[in-house]
């Protein structure tokens, strides 16, 4: 039973809401499955500023560490626009992944064949597809010193700096291989090398680690510009994509709408593995807060829930029990069912957070 820990975030805007459902799914398998899981809750972001005057306490940072998953919901709203720099609600999300480690990013974009009609590309580019960025998440330019904003003469100049070490580009380059491994064993590595050293480096420890302990998956290389370009053109060709932080940033958000809605898309951010084998591991949905429409009912919960389910898979090593999880939420979306971000079709009345979460809920009673 227990040992199976989890610390849950909820965070800012829609996030509350979103784990909401999480927490009943949490509760369906204890119920259920006799899977039981040992939840705590604590404060992250602005949420946490509120109450503390940090987006991220010491005392939560020490929960963190010592849980087996961390569900985290949203950070951000424009209630904290104005803040000082170190002490957004971002800021928390970054020093939980820097911390904790968390150098693999896992960022799946599935197309479920109910909601190929609304992505902005033609169903046929979209239909199918299947496809994992996985971005570097502790290093890079979000990370990289000497950065500021420093006076230079008579104006000021802004100073980030991207940097890669070796070790940091090989670990998360194994990461992929071992992904593809599980999939269709392709991987596309993207970066810069055409203008920047760190891409030049990047290309080859990658190209390294691949002829040295996994010739047998398929590797290509892009420029990330040509890389998106190649994404909106046809983004079947690619089974999983590893890139830097910055790219897989915004490659990660293209590839996202490819898939109609990013209401409906996990991740998991995993790092080394710890004493019991199990990674660090920290899940989140991809989207944001949403402040426009937190506290309406509005917000889709799948990207939360699916980020549980991979939570199940990667943290738990109960891929069935995620797989039961999917496909609950691939049931209700045949059904027809739809929160308020998928609507479009004729005669589609949006579903509240609560009741997509109960259907999800109604369809895994189904499928026992
Ligand atoms: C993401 C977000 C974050 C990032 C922000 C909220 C710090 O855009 O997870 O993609 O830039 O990494
Ligand atoms: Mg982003």
């Amino acid at each position: 039973m227990a040992n199976h820990s989890i610390l849950i975030l909820a965070g800012d805007g829609i996030g509350p809401e979103v784990m909401a459902e999480v927490r009943k799914v949490i509760d369906w398998f204890g119920a259920r499955r006799g899977i039981g899981f040992d939840v705590s809750e604590d404060l992250v972001g602005g949420a946490a500023y509120d109450a503390h005057g940090t987006p991220l306490t010491d005392a939560t940072m020490e929960k963190a560490q010592a849980v087996d998953a961390v569900l985290l919901g949203a950070v951000g709203g424009p209630k904290y626009d104005k803040l000082d720099f170190s002490v957004k609600p971002e800021r928390g999300l970054l020093r939980l992944r820097k911390e904790m480690d968390l150098f693999a990013n896992l960022r799946p974009a599935q197309c479920f064949d109910a909601l190929a009609d609304f992505s902005s590309l033609k169903r046929e580019v979209v239909a199918g597809l299947d496809i994992v960025i996985v971005r570097e998440l502790t290093s890079g330019i979000y990370f990289g010193e000497p950065r500021g904003i420093i006076t230079e003469g008579n104006e000021r100049v802004g100073i980030n700096t991207q940097r890669y070490t070796e070790s940091e580009i090989a670990r998360v380059a194994k990461s992929a291989f071992e992904l593809a491994r599980k999939r269709s064993n392709k991987v596309c590595s993207m970066e810069k090398a055409n203008v920047m050293e760190s891409g030049i480096l990047w290309r080859e420890v990658v190209q390294e680690v691949h002829d040295r302990d996994y010739p047998d998956v398929e590797l290509s290389h892009m420029y990330a510009d040509a890389g998106a370009m190649q994404l909106c053109r046809w983004p079947k060709q690619f089974d999983v994509i590893v890139t830097d932080n910055l790219f897989g940033d915004l490659l990660s958000d293209a590839a996202a709408m490819l898939t109609g809605s990013l209401g409906m898309l996990p991740s998991a951010s995993l790092g080394a593995p710890m004493a019991n084998g199990r990674p660090k591991a920290l899940y989140e949905p991809v989207h944001g807060s949403a402040p426009d429409i937190a506290g309406q009912g509005k917000a889709n919960p799948i990207a939360c829930i699916l980020s549980f389910a991979m939570a199940l898979r990667y943290s738990f090593d109960l891929g069935d029990e995620a797989g039961r999880l999917e496909a609950a939420v691939e049931k209700v979306l045949a059904d027809g069912l739809r929160t308020a971000d998928l609507l479009g079709e004729e005669g589609v009345t949006p579903v509240s957070t609560s009741e997509m979460g109960d259907a999800i809920l109604g369809a895994l009673d189904a499928g026992l």
